[in-house]
């Protein structure tokens, strides 16, 4: 069963390394998630193997482009079998209902969610972009449009993820990224959280990357994390 809240980031230069990590793992352990670096290496093909070989992907190339561009790429990333894709909230109202519509309503059609601000730009920066408010204030109102425009959750650092399960309800999807085991190293994230902090906070799904994928033992890393995920105790 595909019930793992794990989403591995396979922040890989190339398929074989990829493809090679997800021959170790099973489809019950994550899902995967396939960036902008590795889909421009390895491409559709890549994406189509791992989703026959049962792992559901999240498809992370954030699109962002007039409404019938993306309605386009996202009715191509659906005829994949991807299980998840993004947009770029910022891109509007019209361009998310677009990409949303693409979809279809079938019950295994993908979900789509939406970045609202990456988490990699400070104040000064969201300034000068011509964003209004801070970024908590930013991030809630790019979150409510994306619900309003029918998307099914949002990117989000597991520190917003209690304002936003409070602000969006129950059935809007949480993904966060930023998250660390207890005994992992931090790397370039700046403010991390746990993996059963992150669950307890809201999360629906987290996105690791390195502290799996780096893992001198990736496997019982990966086994760790959901352990503590399903038993609610940091390890
Ligand atoms: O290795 P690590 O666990 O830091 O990887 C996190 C993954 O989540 C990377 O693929 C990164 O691009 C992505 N991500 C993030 N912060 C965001 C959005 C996406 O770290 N705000």
């Amino acid at each position: 069963m595909k019930n793992s809240r794990v989403i591995v980031a396979l922040d890989f230069p190339a398929a074989d390394a990829a493809l090679a990590f997800a021959a170790s793992v099973s489809p019950a352990d994550c899902r995967l998630k396939i960036g902008k670096e590795l889909f421009t290496a390895a491409g559709p093909a890549l994406v189509e193997t791992l989703s026959k070989q049962g792992f559901d992907i999240f498809l992370d190339l954030k699109f962002h482009d007039i409404p019938n561009t993306v309605a386009g790429a996202c009715k191509a990333a659906a005829q994949l079998g991807v299980w998840m894709l993004n947009v770029h909230a910022s891109g509007g109202r019209a361009m998310m209902e677009a990409a949303r519509k693409a979809l279809g309503d079938a019950p295994d059609r993908p979900r789509l969610i939406a970045v609202t601000l990456l988490t990699s730009m400070g104040a000064r920066e969201i300034g000068e972009v011509g964003i209004l408010g801070d970024a908590p204030e930013a991030v809630r109102r790019l979150a409510r449009l994306t619900q309003a425009s029918g998307l099914d959750g949002v990117v989000c650092s597991a520190q917003e993820a209690a304002m936003l399960r409070a602000e969006c309800g129950k059935d809007f999807c949480l993904v966060t990224p930023g998250i660390r085991p207890a005994s992992a190293s931090k790397d370039d994230q700046q403010r991390v959280m746990t993996p059963a902090a992150a669950v307890a906070a809201g999360a629906d799904y987290l996105v690791i990357g390195r502290p799996v994928t780096q893992a001198s033992d990736p496997v019982a890393t990966l086994a760790a994390i959901n352990s503590e995920i399903n038993s609610g105790k940091t390890v």
